[in-house]
């Protein structure tokens, strides 16, 4: 049976994503939740979250980073020239698979909508933040919500969102 497609993401209401190469805030109770979630995973990251996310490494994560250029790489991991090849590469691995941004290694995964089983993993944070890089739109697809954590931090808000294969797209 094919695995489900997690994706995990933090945004604000606007979709912004990151700032200037990074995180436009810091927030350790959605870093914790990140690392929860994704440790031990294969995680699919385009190059500049590679760069951004210097733990990408740690907690068992095994990342596959998307990388059409021939630029290197801050740290060794296998390499996919596009997201369906970093798909093919996941797949041959075991434990669960993580797409962990950036824009368009979401929207590609997003893109599989209704053909494949997706579960986002989706932090609200607020306010609105000014950001050059942004989540793809994502709430017109059916999600159903998923029990889940309940954020401690004022201006965050964790959603777990499912959306089975057939469910529309
Ligand atoms: N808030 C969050 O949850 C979150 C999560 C992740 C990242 N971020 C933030 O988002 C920013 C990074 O995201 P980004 O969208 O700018 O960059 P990105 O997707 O991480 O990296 C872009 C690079 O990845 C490669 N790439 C991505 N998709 C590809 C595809 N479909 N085919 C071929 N190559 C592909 C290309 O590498 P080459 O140039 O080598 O071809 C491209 O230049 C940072 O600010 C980071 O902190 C935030």
């Amino acid at each position: 049976m094919q695995r489900i497609l997690h994706l995990v993401a933090a945004i604000t209401p606007g979709r912004v994503l990151g700032r200037d190469g990074g995180l436009p805030w810091r927030h350790p109770e959605d870093l914790a939740r990140l690392d929860a979630l994704t440790a031990g995973a294969v995680c699919l990251v385009g190059r500049r979250t590679h760069e951004a996310w210097r733990s990408v490494d740690r907690h068992g994560r095994r990342p596959v980073v998307i990388s059409g250029s021939e630029l290197p790489l801050r740290s060794p991991a296998p390499r996919a020239a596009n997201f369906p090849a970093a798909l093919a590469v996941a797949e041959a691995l075991s434990g669960d698979i993580f797409v962990c941004g950036g824009s368009r290694p979401y929207a590609d995964a997003l893109a599989l909508a209704g053909q494949r089983h997706l579960r986002l993993h989706l932090t609200l944070v607020e306010p609105e933040q000014p950001g050059d890089v942004h989540f793809p739109a994502w709430d017109h697809l059916p999600w159903r919500p998923l029990p889940g954590i309940r954020a401690m931090t004022p201006g965050l808000t964790f959603l777990t969102l499912d959306l089975p294969a057939g469910a529309g797209g």
